[in-house]
């Protein structure tokens, strides 16, 4: 490329979003958008956005993550995570853009003993898994330069999620119940946005051949799996100094004592085989990534 590359960044105020403008900022030159000025669920406002900015690279972070709500709002949930991946799709690929998008672990219904690779069949058992399935579908139909990253559990220390979610209870309660039989990878968007960039790198240098070489679906997750209940005693273990030195006690429940609207898979455990041995890249273990998270908040309270 003979420019310095224009990116386009949509979704760039939830987790992954904020953490990709900070690893792409040296990249090129970024034009970076969330709700606030377009909407993700208009066809219309995506493809004119796509055209105003016309870059090189689509980093796509914007989704309808709300795993609950989406069992009432499919077609809101349709429109941001399936019919918008596809306009991108169509639209990079009419000008020859790399286009990165986001899936998720709850696209398989965890029935798997191991590791779910990319060769397992998906059968998602919710709808926000089921409209993120029908998004990752649309844009290999369109085809074209892109990069499918199904992860999960994504935490950092910004946004919606669960590690701030226990932090607040953990002021408020001296214990907790957390569902101990549904198990994952706690994948933090600092490490999937620091792969990100190391794959889109190699991408831009020619490292890894041309693209039908490297174009299609990965999982990209933090190494290692814990349940729910076993990824907050983690955080308490680690949190004495953000929760003014309280340990809050957590107690161990099934999925079936904590109904929830969506059901959820048993075991979303991603196997990052093909990722590794196409691009190099691992990302860190959960909970050294944990510990990376929690060496910023507490550095933010000492700060503020
Ligand atoms: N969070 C997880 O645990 C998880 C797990 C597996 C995969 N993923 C995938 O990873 C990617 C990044 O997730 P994340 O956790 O960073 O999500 P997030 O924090 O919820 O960020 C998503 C962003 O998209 C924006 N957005 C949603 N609907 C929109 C619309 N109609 N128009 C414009 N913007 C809209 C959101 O704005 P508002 O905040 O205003 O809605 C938000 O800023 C997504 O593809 C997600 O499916 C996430």
């Amino acid at each position: 490329m003979s420019h310095s590359p224009r990116i386009l960044i949509v979704g760039c105020l939830g987790q992954v979003g904020l953490e990709l403008q900070r690893s792409f900022a040296e990249v090129g030159e970024i034009t970076a958008r969330d709700r606030d000025t377009f909407d993700l669920a208009e066809p219309d406002e995506v493809r004119s956005l796509v055209r105003s900015v016309s870059p090189d690279i689509i980093l796509n972070a914007a989704a309808y993550t709300a795993v609950d709500r989406a069992e009432s709002e499919p077609e809101i949930a349709r429109a941001a995570n399936a019919q918008a991946p596809a306009t991108l799709a169509e639209e990079a690929l009419r000008l020859g853009a790399l286009l990165v998008h986001y899936s998720t672990d709850y696209v398989f219904n965890g029935s798997k003993a191991d590791p779910w690779t990319e060769n397992d069949s998906p059968n998602p058992l919710n709808v926000y898994g089921a409209s993120k399935l029908a998004g990752e579908e649309a844009i290999r139909a369109v085809g074209g330069r892109f990069l499918i990253f199904r992860t999960s559990w994504v935490y950092g220390p910004h946004g919606n999620n669960f590690l701030l979610t226990m932090l607040r209870l953990g002021r408020e309660r001296d214990s907790l119940i957390v569902v101990d039989d549904q198990f994952g990878a706690p994948t933090t968007s600092i490490e999937l946005a620091k792969a990100t960039r190391t794959i889109v790198d190699g991408v831009l240098d020619g490292q890894f051949g041309s693209d039908s070489d490297w174009s299609g679906l990965y999982h990209m997750t933090c190494s290692g799996s814990v349940s729910w209940c076993g990824f907050a005693q983690a955080i308490f273990a680690r949190a004495k100094a953000l929760l003014n030195g309280k340990t809050p006690e957590v107690h161990p429940i099934l999925s079936s004592d904590y109904p929830t609207l969506a059901r959820r898979p048993k075991n979303s455990v991603l196997s990052n085989g093909k990722l590794n041995s196409r691009f190099g890249v691992r990302l860190a273990s959960w909970d050294t990534a944990l510990d990376e998270v929690i060496r910023k908040l507490k550095m933010s309270q000492e700060k503020a």
